[in-house]
């Protein structure tokens, strides 16, 4: 194939719609060519803003000219959303998570393998600034072997938002909606998992907040307090809270990570930049790192324009579906462990993706530098 771009045709015409539409502008290798939603009032609203035909859903499966379908629907829609893409013969990237139900979302992975084409996932902040400096440090080997470390994320949630009742219903909550960030970066650090003990809760039954648009009184039905442990395949061992049930603001790193040499914490992962720091044995004191690669602000949809360069290369997309269906059966584990009361050895695993290339060319040599000395 000659081409350096691919055309999408975009599936939900929702909120997190305007990020992609925005990023094709900066990214020509994602040629968005028409958008789609149940709702085609909604698409009808985007289209025209972002100057991108409208079309029926159907016409976005049908679309002979379409080569890859970017799934913005809400997650309870998005294994049905890739099945009936893939079966359209296109190439399909899907927001966050993979599915809700982890049967439904493997069948979507070996669908791909069997037809040959590419499945991809967000989120893709693992690929961003941020994150690829803590990789980077771990790689070579800063903080030596990591025994263990903490994952916190605490707050109450997007209880008073305009879509609260959605973001406290199956397919969200803490785990589901907020979990992939921290998961696929940790995936992206310590390589895949194998073993989940974990306990979840939630406070109640219902919640009260929404704008005028929605219910003041809305049911909770997912567990919005999960804390348990993750066992990496590599013998680290990472204690996770995650939770919608915390009214003051979390003093903890989010991220922290525990080496036999010093230890590295990192910002909310939901970010493609932020602090990054580093202990080391033989200092007093933690030293902030200089990022040292691209993407370190507002970058969603790299993923989806690493997936398109990876189909024109030939080579493997690093958002993959096989990462996050592997981040899927982490997160689902932690209710299930809970609900069986006993440690869940993994099934699945997958390759850890490959590093970004560090900027060296822009005017960041010293920044490199820095993390080379
Ligand atoms: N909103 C955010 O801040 C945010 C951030 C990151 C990721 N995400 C992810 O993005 C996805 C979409 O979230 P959102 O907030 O934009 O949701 P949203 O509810 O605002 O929009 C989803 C749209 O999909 C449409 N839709 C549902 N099923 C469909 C189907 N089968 N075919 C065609 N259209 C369909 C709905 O009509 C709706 O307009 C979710 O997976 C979510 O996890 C959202």
């Amino acid at each position: 194939m000659s081409r350096n771009f691919l055309n999408v045709g975009v599936i939900g015409c929702g909120m997190i719609s305007d990020w992609y539409f925005r990023a094709a502008k900066r990214f020509p290798q994602m040629h968005i060519t028409g958008c789609a939603d149940l709702k085609q009032d909604l698409a009808g609203k985007q289209g025209a803003e972002y100057q991108i035909p409208v079309r029926s859903v159907a016409e976005i499966y049908n679309d002979p000219q379409i080569d890859v379908i970017l799934n913005l629907t809400p997650p309870k829609a998005h294994c049905a959303v890739i099945k009936q893409a893939l079966e359209a013969g296109k190439h399909v990237y899907t927001e966050k998570p993979l599915g809700i139900d982890l049967a439904e979302a493997r069948k979507t992975v070996e669908l791909a393998r069997k037809k040959n084409l590419y499945l991809g996932c967000a989120p893709d902040t693992f690929m961003g600034g941020g994150h690829q400096t803590m990789r980077k440090l771990l790689d070579d080997n800063w903080i030596g072997e990591v025994l263990a470390g903490t994952v916190i994320c605490l707050g109450r949630g997007p209880e008073k938002w305009e879509h609260a009742p959605a973001f406290y219903s199956d397919g969200a909550g803490p785990m589901l909606d907020i979990g992939p960030y921290f998961i696929t970066q940790l995936i992206n650090l310590l390589g895949p998992a194998k073993a989940v003990t974990a306990a979840v809760t939630k406070g109640a039954d219902f919640r009260v907040g929404g704008a005028d648009t929605v219910p003041r009184i809305y049911p909770v039905t997912v567990p919005t307090h999960q804390s348990g442990i993750i066992e990496f395949a590599n013998g680290a061992q990472i204690t996770m809270i995650n939770s919608y049930e915390v009214f003051a603001p979390s003093r903890h790193p989010f991220i922290e990570l525990y080496g036999s040499r010093g230890a590295l914490a990192m910002f909310h992962p939901n970010y493609f930049g932020g602090k990054v720091e580093v202990f080391q044995d033989g200092y007093d004191d933690w030293r902030e790192v200089p990022p040292a690669f691209i993407y370190n602000s507002d970058a969603r949809s790299i993923g989806i324009v690493d997936m398109i360069e990876s189909i024109l290369a030939g080579k493997p997309a690093r958002a993959s579906g096989e990462l996050a269906y592997h981040a899927l059966e982490i997160m689902l584990a932690f209710e299930k462990s809970s609900s069986l009361g006993r440690r869940i050895e993994l099934e699945s695993s997958c390759r850890r993706p490959e590093p970004m290339l560090p900027v060296i060319d822009d005017g960041c040599v010293n920044r490199i530098s820095w993390l080379e000395k």
